[in-house]
């Protein structure tokens, strides 16, 4: 498990004790247009985000909890500058990203990587895999790809061998090994993963989370990690932000927020979602509590 470093939080009015904040989000808000089913009504937009505030200092491991649909793609794909929000602001190292045509988000695309939640559809199924973790480098001359491939590979734990087969050819954990390969190749600071192992064999999960909780370590990176499930957040991050229907509802360390919930909602998501260790048993953290489902399944083998 990681070490959990007591860490700056929600600091939206810029207290002075903490060093700037690498992403500063402020007051971001998006709401989405309903299709119009009638003619008479025009349906209330979905308010997917509603005035979100938090900080992540450099090097800091940061996590997104929520059920589905409480805004976590939504929030990381304007982190991303994949969309815009309708306001509010993320700064990125002191610049704002929010409406800046692509020509100029160059220094984000440098610094920042995403893992996405499917490997498969991440991946051009056309492609070698030396080809796919090769095309982050092709607008940078100085990488020799030849050399970087190779120590990708070894770095998610694939052999050499891996760069000249393609996708379809791997298992799921394979294939997000490959995602994130192709994600570290140009040396980003930042990693942003949206349910990186929610597509996955429960049986695989904890080898990719380990995985991608020493590549982060390894390479010093800031994280920011998107899950429904707080014991896979609190594998990989030192704190959490809990998102319910477009709002943080509270937010602390993952061990302060995972052991004295302070919202009903974080109780019921702690409650309703299986626990890492139960996922491998087959039983959900409320069976654990109440000692059901013990020993009910094996933990899966590995791949
Ligand atoms: N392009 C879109 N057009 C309209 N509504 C959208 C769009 N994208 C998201 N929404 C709505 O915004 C809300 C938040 O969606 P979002 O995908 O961010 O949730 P999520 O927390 O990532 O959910 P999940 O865990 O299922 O991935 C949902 O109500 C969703 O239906
Ligand atoms: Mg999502």
């Amino acid at each position: 498990m990681p070490e959990h470093r007591d860490v700056g939080l929600q600091r939206p009015g810029g207290q002075q004790d903490c060093p700037a904040a690498l992403i500063e989000v402020r007051d971001l808000r998006r709401s989405y247009r309903r299709q119009r089913t009638s003619l008479r009504h025009r349906p209330a937009p979905v308010e997917a985000l509603c005035g979100v505030s938090f900080d992540v200092p450099a090097g800091h491991r940061f996590g997104i909890v929520g059920e589905s649909g409480s805004g976590k793609s939504t929030l990381l794909r304007i982190l991303c500058a994949l969309d815009a929000p309708t306001s509010g602001s993320v700064r990125f190292d002191g610049q704002e990203i929010g409406g800046r045509p692509e020509r100029e988000l160059g220094f984000l695309r440098q610094q920042l990587q995403v893992v996405f939640q499917d490997p498969m559809s991440a991946l051009d199924p056309r492609m070698r895999v030396r080809d796919i973790i090769a095309e982050p480098l092709i607008a940078r001359p100085e990488e020799d790809a030849a050399t970087r491939v190779p120590e990708l590979l070894a770095d998610v734990g694939l052999p050499p061998d891996a760069g000249d087969r393609f996708p379809h050819q791997f298992s799921g954990g394979q294939r997000q090994r490959i995602s994130i390969a192709r994600a570290l190749a140009p040396r980003p600071t930042v990693l942003v993963a949206d349910e990186p192992v929610s597509a996955l064999d429960v049986s695989v999960r904890a080898q990719i989370l380990n995985l991608l909780g020493d590549l982060v370590k390894q390479h010093a990176l800031t994280l920011v990690f998107v899950s429904h499930d707080l014991s896979v957040v609190r594998h990989v991050c030192d704190t959490v932000a809990v998102l319910r229907r477009g709002e943080i509802v509270e937010q602390g360390t993952v061990e302060q927020v995972h052991s004295a919930p302070r919202h009903d909602y974080t109780r019921r998501l702690i409650g309703a979602v299986p626990t890492l260790r139960g996922a491998l048993a087959g039983v959900t953290a409320a069976e654990l509590a109440s000692g059901q489902g013990r020993g009910s399944r094996p933990a899966a083998g590995t791949p």
